[in-house]
């Protein structure tokens, strides 16, 4: 084996929304002292200047244009949008929401994957998303998919957004994401399954400490030490 031919390694993390795989996946790449890539993010970042520029979520030309020019900046937790720190716009429900609609465009799909795959720097990138495993990164040497209930996602997502300060109701919380769930995993393109190579853990009864060592735990054991 040479090292200078070896690919970059990756660690893809799939799973439904706020099943805590960001977390994760940003605490496995500390860990590890990788690159990290929220794909999801980019999603919303194309979701959030359509809604802003007013764009129909079925227009796929001018969505995938969107998706392939994003001026985004990612300097730590700080997502930048032309210059604007959009880091916890992109968060609100509106905006996750008009990106699960406009994710199911294969136009957006692609116009985001160069972006994706540009991530994969040495010495590794661990990344998160719907179809890390399925489509951008098919050669992950370790696929994960990580899963909770939806109540445990439901309580989860009402804390994070509480703590951002947005105003928000848990059942209708709780309904809107049995929906972006639904819509997630039955699009034609792209769904989100655990791939068949996947390892899955169910994390409703986990905390992210103990998600975080289960994750670690095996990729140092398929890694070899
Ligand atoms: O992970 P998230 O909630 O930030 O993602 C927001 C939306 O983006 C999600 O509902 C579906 C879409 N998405 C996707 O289709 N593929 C990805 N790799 C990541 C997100």
């Amino acid at each position: 084996m040479s090292i200078a031919t070896d690919p970059v390694p990756v660690i893809a993390i799939d799973g439904p929304t706020a099943s805590g795989k960001g977390t994760v996946a940003q605490r496995v790449a500390a860990d590890l002292g990788w690159h990290y890539l929220d794909s999801g993010a980019l999603y919303r970042l194309t979701a959030l200047l359509a809604l802003r520029r007013a764009l129909s979520l079925t227009d796929e030309a001018s969505l995938s244009a969107l998706a392939l020019t994003l001026p985004v900046r990612f300097s730590g937790a700080r997502i930048e949008l032309d210059g604007e720190d959009v880091s916890d716009a992109i968060r609100s429900e509106a905006v996750g929401e008009a990106a699960s609609k406009i994710a199911v465009l294969s136009g957006v799909r692609s116009g985001l994957l160069d972006r994706q795959r540009a991530c994969r720097r040495a010495p590794g990138l661990v990344a998160d998303g719907r179809d890390m495993a399925s489509v951008v990164f098919p050669d992950a040497p370790f696929k994960l998919f990580l899963t909770a209930s939806a109540g445990a996602r439901a309580e989860r997502r009402y804390k994070q957004l509480i703590e951002k300060g947005f105003s928000v109701n848990f059942d209708s919380l709780l309904r809107d994401l049995l929906e972006r769930d639904a819509r997630d995993a039955s699009r034609a393109l792209a769904p989100l399954v655990a791939a068949t190579d996947a390892v899955v853990i169910d994390s409703s009864a986990l905390s992210i400490d103990q998600t975080v060592a289960q994750v670690l735990a095996q990729w140092h054991d398929r890694a070899g030490g």
